[in-house]
């Protein structure tokens, strides 16, 4: 019996010659699955046909837009969730979807044999990977583009030798992914971190130095959730392609950064994620106003753990499914609603507000009749300070110096 891979296909270069180099190269049936997270771009039905041409003997096409705003984007936006303090996970966060139904589509096709592009030394590599082994350690893994190990002038040389219709985006000199939370662009020049990024690389924002009237938004959010803008009620989905279009409008979500990858290269990347950063803004804002002191302090460092967890291709380990119980913990009531003002690339909260608020206009204030007890303050603040007043008398007494 013939063989049967089934390859996640973007319609790219590698994914091309991927199943063109797995046609010719090992005689199966190769069957591409184009999962469709919002990437937007090209008719994800010419790509399916682009797959046929390819070499391959069926290609579907999976709509995962819903699945991955609400089981992906949402939990990232619970968590605030931004590598080194930033970046919101955009290929980190569709990377184990895309492994989901490669895997469905494995099982539905009787495949046992699945493929990927993902090249060396790339951070999608482990997580197509780790994926692939934490739901589907029966299946067996080929891939050429890693094994290979093809340039990209190489690829292209196959592709044209071949005759494998690739498209002229596949010939851009820099790799390209995007989907609903953002997009990201690499390589090509950028590889000089001190070149700038010019104008042409983003497709998504408009450029922020142009002049422009601010546009303002109020997000509500239902326990971490964002439900509604302007007071109509969203999808996930709906919610974050609408902050895509306001958002990237005013240039929002532009990001140029030198990242540590999970091999520990650096690696400069540019990314433009509008809605995310949107959305991450008016949360963390919301949280400021709703979640106590300690649970607020604790919760940063476990939004940058979970960060790093995703990042580094671990979206299936325990960990990560712990630290989503303890944060759904927190957002019981990060409930309410969030003003933010989208203008010259920025996004400003300018407003705030909860029934389930833990900020206290009558204790905040220093007027007379303010809810406190002034006279608590008195005994609190010297035990607060007895510690360090001991350690200085020690200090005054044995000689030490102290700045
Ligand atoms: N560095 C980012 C990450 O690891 C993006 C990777 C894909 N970038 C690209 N330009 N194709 O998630």
């Amino acid at each position: 019996m013939t063989e049967r891979v089934v390859v996640a296909y973007s319609g790219g270069l590698d994914t091309s010659v991927t199943i063109g180099w797995l046609a010719e190269r090992t005689g199966a049936e190769v069957v591409a699955v184009v999962v469709d997270v919002g990437q937007g771009g090209e008719d994800l039905d010419v790509i399916r046909r682009r797959a046929v041409d390819c070499g391959a003997v069926a290609a579907e096409v999976v709509d995962a837009r819903d699945e991955f705003a609400a089981e992906y984007c949402l939990p990232a936006i619970r968590a605030n969730a931004g590598y080194l303090d930033r970046y919101p996970l955009v290929s980190a966060l569709s990377s184990p979807l895309v492994v989901k139904h490669l895997v469905a589509a494995a099982r539905a096709h009787g495949g046992t044999v699945v493929s990927h592009g993902r090249t060396g030394t790339g951070n999608d590599l482990a997580r197509f990977e780790v994926a692939l082994a934490a739901l589907a350690p029966d299946l067996t893994v080929v891939a050429p583009a890693r094994d290979v190990a093809w340039t990209r002038d190489q690829a292209v040389a196959f592709a044209e030798e071949k005759g494998l219709p690739i498209d002229t985006s596949a010939r851009a000199p820099y790799p390209i992914d995007q989907n609903l939370w953002g997009r990201a662009v690499e390589a090509g020049f950028l590889a000089d971190s001190w070149r700038g990024p010019v104008e042409e690389l983003y497709a998504h924002t408009a450029d922020p130095t142009l002049e422009r009237d601010a546009d303002e938004v109020v997000i509500t959010f239902d326990a971490g959730y964002p439900v509604a803008i302007d007071g109509e009620t969203v999808t996930p989905y709906q919610a974050i392609l609408e902050l895509n279009r306001r958002a990237g409008a005013q240039g929002v979500g532009r990001l140029d950064l030198v990242e540590d990858r999970l091999v520990g290269i650096k690696t400069r990347e540019v990314y433009e994620a509008p809605g995310a950063i949107t959305l991450i803004t008016a949360h963390q804002e919301l949280e400021a106003i709703t979640i106590e002191r300690d649970l607020a302090r604790f919760k940063r460092g476990v939004d940058q753990r979970w960060a790093e967890l995703v990042h580094d291709g671990l979206w299936f380990a325990p960990l990560r499914t712990a630290l989503d119980a303890f944060v759904d913990e927190t957002q019981r009531h990060v409930t309410g609603e969030v003003r933010v003002n989208l203008h010259g690339g920025r996004a400003t909260v300018t407003g705030r507000r909860s029934e389930a608020g833990r900020f206290d206009v009558g204790s905040a204030t220093y007027d007379t009749g303010d809810g406190v007890d002034q006279s608590f303050a008195k005994g609190f603040v010297q035990l607060w300070g007895l510690p360090s007043k001991l350690s200085a008398a020690r200090d005054a007494r044995l000689g030490g110096v102290r700045s």
